[in-house]
């Protein structure tokens, strides 16, 4: 068996263990070690007359919009008027959801006039030089004067409506505004002018919003990516983005999307859930709390596994709460999603490339030079290849307790795509080698689950034992037994740890002192059988 750093998984003696330079550590080779380094130039950025508010007019606004006016309407009855200046606050902050009408064709063509009316009355570009406010303020008089000039039957109520939209249009993201506003809100799926879903508590509903028509949506898109210096088109139709707050957004453009352009947007959590949290979600039990705290506190390499969506960065972002303050950590993401509370942080980004398909920044860049920076550890947000092989050699050389996450479904499956990145990175190692060096540098797998009732849990809690020949041995310290589910479609289990009362990192829990409370978490989270036993192994 592959004696895990040295001596056997764990370490007895205050020293570090330095047996860590094993012989096996496969040697980059020539040809990866003369990638490229180019100094890039950073990507154009592009200018507020880039993205151009005029570009969100509205495509099919009628030319001879003057004539065609609305004709006065019959008024809807109007709740008690307040005087205009009076009914908002005048920010360029998106409002709150207020829930909305089922908006008319009738409505969008109002819009679609008054908006018309604005783009010909004031320079949007100047416009868009303006501090948010003021801007505001601007679109808000010229608009009342159009209503007003071109009698325009609309309540208070209404009027203000209007405006909201249309200063969404101009100054944002049109009618995503209302829902980026929202924080209960955690994906935001465009399909096309007409659909958009969220998902709201772990279950997807549709919004109640629409574009006017694909021009809009595409124009929205194209500004939201333009801000970081790309551009989305049907030349270049698929592209990666980031809201000014860090929402991540992704955009596939028609001829790819048949049904019109298609945005994705996985919102930014101001506050990330903590593990207390996730406890009384259910989504762990108050000792598997325990076992993930003392896990993050001393140091175990861990890796991180689910699906998309499943709670992974959320649940990285949790163990990194339990780094002590005077360790220097260092994360590299694709987008910087993660909120250390350590004073001693860098974080670094990937970089798409730009325009002219240069100036790319890897995550197997960024990983490889962060092992220049002195770092105590290195967490990697999402490792999707072979940077995998970096983070190995880290883990390996003496930056014990990095992190990172990774796609997969259970524990067995996040080996052997371990295995796959590593060779992805054209190491042409024998399997076993590739093993030997995965069972000498993880120790522990978290496997994270989105149930299909919609809500996450950790599922499991797994060490890495070492090899039985060409097999990787993992042993489960924690699992959660699915039961069913009860009348309301709400899944119904329990989590339980496993009957190992030595886990394999118990020398190094026993190095920081966590050795007590971690066999209390053990034992506590026992459930026995009828006989009294612990049930053990047996799989849930
Ligand atoms: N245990 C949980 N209970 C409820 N919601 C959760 C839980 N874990 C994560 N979430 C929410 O699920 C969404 C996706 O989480 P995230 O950690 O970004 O997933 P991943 O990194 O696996 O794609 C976020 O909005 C997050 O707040
Ligand atoms: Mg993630």
């Amino acid at each position: 068996m592959f004696g895990k750093r040295g001596v056997n998984k764990g370490f007895s003696d205050a020293s570090r263990p330095d047996e860590k330079s094993e012989p096996e550590r496969p040697k980059p080779t020539p040809a990866h070690e003369a990638e490229e380094r180019r100094a890039a130039p950073p990507p154009a950025e592009a200018g507020p007359q880039e993205s151009s508010p005029l570009e969100s007019a509205p495509l099919n606004a009628a030319e001879d919009s003057a004539s065609a006016l609305l004709e006065p309407r019959s008024p809807t009855p109007e709740p008690p008027a307040a005087p205009m200046e009076d009914i908002r606050p005048k920010s360029a902050q998106p409002r709150s959801d207020k829930p909305k009408r089922n908006r008319s064709e009738e409505y969008y063509d109002v819009k679609t006039t008054v908006f018309t009316a604005l783009i010909d009355t004031i320079d949007l570009t100047q416009l868009a030089r303006l501090d948010a406010d003021v801007a505001r303020e601007e679109i808000r008089d010229i608009v009342s004067e159009i209503v007003a000039i071109k009698n325009v039957v609309m309540s208070i109520a209404e009027q203000e409506e209007l405006l909201e939209d249309i200063c969404n249009d101009v100054l944002g993201y049109g009618p995503l505004e209302p829902l980026l506003a929202r924080d209960d809100i955690a994906d935001i799926m465009v399909n096309g002018a007409e659909t958009t879903y969220i998902e709201v508590n772990g279950k997807v509903e549709p919004a109640t919003i629409r574009f006017a028509d694909n021009g809009q949506l595409m124009n929205i898109c194209q500004r939201i990516v333009s801000q970081v210096g790309r551009r989305v088109d049907e030349s270049s139709p698929i592209c990666d983005a980031r809201l000014p707050d860090g929402s991540r957004v992704n955009v596939i453009a028609p001829p790819l999307a048949i049904d019109g352009p298609t945005l994705t947007i996985r919102k930014f959590k101001r506050d990330r859930l903590t593990l207390d949290q996730l406890v009384r979600y259910g989504s762990i039990s108050p000792e598997g709390r325990t076992l993930l705290a003392i896990i993050g506190r001393v140091r175990c390499n861990v890796i991180i596994s689910g699906g998309t969506g499943s709670g992974k960065t959320t649940l990285l972002n949790c163990l990194t709460a339990y780094i002590e303050p005077d360790e220097r950590i260092i994360t590299c993401e694709d987008s910087a999603e993660l909120q250390l509370q350590q004073p001693h942080v860098v974080r670094l980004e990937t970089r798409p490339p730009n325009l002219e398909g240069e100036g790319q920044v890897s995550m197997r860049d960024l990983v490889k030079n962060c092992l220049r920076m002195r770092p105590d550890r290195i967490i990697v947000g999402e490792v999707r290849g072979p940077e995998a092989f970096d983070l190995l050699q880290a883990m390996n050389t003496g930056h014990d307790g990095s992190m990172g996450t990774l796609h997969s479904n259970s524990p067995r499956e996040c080996i052997s795509r371990l295995e796959s990145m590593i060779l992805m990175g054209g190491y042409n190692l024998p399997a076993h080698t590739i093993r030997e060096m995965i069972v000498g540098s993880v120790d522990i797998i978290v496997q994270a689950s989105r149930m299909r009732d919609g809500s996450r849990k950790i599922t499991r809690i797994t060490e890495v034992i070492g090899l039985e020949g060409d097999v990787v041995t993992l042993q489960d310290l924690f699992v959660y037994d699915l039961e069913g589910e009860d009348s309301s479609g709400r899944i119904l289990g329990r989590h339980r740890t496993t009957g190992i009362a030595r886990p394999a990192f118990y020398e190094r829990a026993r190095y920081f002192n966590e050795e007590k409370r971690l066999a209390e978490a053990l034992s506590a989270g026992e459930v026995l059988d009828e006989t009294g036993r612990p049930l053990g192994e047996r799989v849930g």
